[in-house]
């Protein structure tokens, strides 16, 4: 092998990822006095929440009646009740507190006439605990607002004068003996030098992994990094069969049309010209939740309704919404459509298929960000010096199915309880850490073999392969024989990582060597997520299994533990968090509130 010189850094607290979740943390870390560094492999403000549009959830009650405890109640049926309820009841009553924060910390929020925080429905989010009519609880910066906030949170970071590494790769954690972080290990990739961040507390905050699959909605740097590190240093994932499937991706291209679309007015038809969702979410019709408008559009394609030459895609209709309100609310996506489906919104509906968003599942947590290690006698036993927050993390507050614009809220309260929770336990008096040698020898070794591969397999002609099966054999609808099919296949792919080929040796902006890198990554996520998915006998939230069409409580209200050793995963189970964090009589939701039961809208 050859010899890798390293620069050593020594910080309390290392992020690594600079979007919403890791510039929060970040940020948080600053503010009290932690000695924070920010490690990313993309500049900050091109983190994937950029991406981010419709907005995020808080029942702030601008427009109308709302309630935490509604706000709960959605995110509770909205998981198919597989969400921690502890986790969900902080997001909830978090939520209004964080978004006035980011109010204060100067992010431009579209307003109401009275200049409050203005706020659009979005799928899923309802009054009256799912009685009432939907509420408008989504804030919005128009259709930008992850946008907003990642610009705002990066400058405010520099303020408390956060460190920032941009353009590090992470290749590894480093693990002690005892199985504390310690660590990470990262490849600098303008320069091709190799350093060594030693931290009392490392947070992941690298995003999820949409990229395992074909189509999807996530950049493409959205790889799995946290989860590919956390899997490789013998570290569980969990629920990782729970993918989402966003109802409006642009048809061929994949790029998101906001569900704010639908919150403003929006609706979709068929090849008949029906609005369809009238019949699947009665009460609600186009904002019922994402799972549910995903497999309803699924089935009229199935059912020949489809509209296009192949009658395989849908319309989103927005033409009837007064040119004005598209300019304003929906500027992003107006623009979107246009460049990416040759559509004029104000006259033509945009031709959109569900398409991948968002990884339910990831990095098992505590509602404090703190990694699990979960075992048959302590399934909420924390890794020390170790924490993971936004996509990468699973804390688990979407349980089977996220609502819309809970994932910005999340980034942001999860950030930010992170950032609380390391301000008690990190001890500023303690000594970092030393550099554990054997750890970073381990991790330039994988660097340097996979820097070296020299096998018959391009590293693009892989990722495709593993992307099509994931696409083809994980998708909205599954049945036992194409999670079985799946499964076979994605044993085969996995293999052939050791038949890699990369064909630049370089170190310096060496995109072949980062993208085999992030493949080694992506493939442990797309492991669990199939394996996971193949052996969940029923339905619920987002895995919809043909062969098991119910969602059964008795013996699936559970999280699954999915370790992964090379192309093999074991999976085991530990229980769902059922106690919220403060009974009725302190002030919470009852518990015969959010007591399963059917989930229809
Ligand atoms: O539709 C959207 O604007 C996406 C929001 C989300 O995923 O939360």
């Amino acid at each position: 092998m050859a010899e890798y010189a390293y620069e050593t850094h020594d910080y309390d607290v290392v992020v690594v990822g600079a979007g919403g979740a890791g510039l929060r943390a970040t940020l948080g870390m600053a503010e009290q006095g932690l000695r924070t560094a920010c490690v990313t492999k993309v500049f900050p403000t091109r983190s994937h929440t950029v991406a981010a549009q419709g907005g995020i959830a808080a029942s702030l009650s601008n427009m109308g009646p709302d309630h935490w405890q509604w706000h709960m109640y959605d995110t509770v049926k909205g998981s198919d009740w597989l969400g921690d309820t502890d986790a969900m009841e902080y997001l909830a009553r978090e939520a209004p507190k964080a978004v006035y924060e980011l109010e204060h910390y100067g992010v431009p929020f579209s307003r109401t006439e009275e200049g409050k925080i203005y706020q659009r429905p979005f799928g899923g989010h309802t009054t009256e605990f799912g009685e009432g009519p939907a509420v408008q609880r989504t804030c919005a910066a128009a259709d930008r607002t992850g946008h907003a906030i990642l610009h705002t949170l990066y400058g405010q970071s520099l303020k408390q004068k956060a460190e920032f590494y941009i353009e590090y790769f992470a290749i590894d954690l480093l693990m002690s003996d005892d199985g504390a972080c310690t660590g990470v290990v990262c490849w600098k990739l303008d320069d091709g030098t190799m350093h060594v961040f030693n931290a009392k507390t490392v947070v992941l905050a690298t995003g999820g992994y949409g990229r395992a699959f074909f189509s999807a909605t996530s950049a493409h740097t959205c790889t799995g990094d946290g989860g590919g590190m956390a899997a490789r240093a013998g570290l569980a994932l969990q629920d990782m069969e729970f993918v989402q499937f966003h109802p409006t991706g642009i048809y061929g291209a994949g790029c998101l049309i906001t569900e704010g679309a639908r919150g403003e007015g929006g609706y979709l038809t068929n090849s008949e010209g029906e609005r369809f969702m009238e019949r699947y979410a009665p009460q609600y019709k186009d904002l019922a939740p994402r799972d549910y408008v995903s497999r309803s559009m699924t089935m009229e394609i199935r059912e020949g309704r489809g509209v296009g030459k192949d009658g395989d895609h849908i319309h989103l209709n927005l033409s009837h919404l007064p040119p004005e309100a598209l300019h304003i609310r929906l500027p992003g996506i107006s623009e979107s459509a246009r460049i990416f489906a040759g559509v004029d919104v104000t006259k033509e509906p945009i031709p959109v298929l569900p398409t991948v968003h968002y990884n339910m599942g990831g990095i098992p947590t505590n509602y404090w960000g703190e990694v699990l290690n979960p075992t048959e006698d302590d399934p909420m036993a924390v890794v020390p010096g170790l924490m993971a927050v936004g996509e990468a993390g699973c804390a688990s507050v979407h349980g089977a199915n996220r609502l819309g614009s809970n994932s910005l809220i999340d980034l942001v309260v999860f950030g930010r309880a992170a950032a609380i929770r390391a301000g008690k336990v990190v001890d500023r008096g303690a000594a970092i850490p030393s550099t554990n040698k054997a750890g970073v020898d381990k991790a330039l070794e994988r660097f340097d073999s996979i820097r070296n591969a020299s096998g018959g397999t391009p590293t693009a002609a892989l990722r495709l392969e593993m992307q099509r099966t994931m696409q083809a054999d994980a998708a909205v609808f599954r049945t036992s024989k194409t999670l079985a099919e799946g499964v076979e296949k994605m044993g085969v792919v996995a293999a052939k990582l050791d038949d890699l080929h990369v064909t630049d040796r370089s170190l310096i902006w060496n995109t072949d060597l980062m993208e085999t890198l992030e493949l080694t990554n992506l493939m442990p996520n797309a492991l669990a997520t199939i394996v996971g998915a193949e052996a969940r006998h029923e339905s619920r939230g987002a895995h919809a299994h043909e062969d098991f069409a119910d969602r059964d409580d008795e013996n699936w209200r559970v999280h699954t533990i999915a370790r992964v050793h090379g192309a093999k995963v074991d999976l085991s189970y530990r229980p769902i968090v059922e106690a919220p964090l403060t009974t009725e009589a302190e002030g919470g939701i009852s518990l015969a509130k959010i007591a399963p039961k059917a989930r229809t809208f």
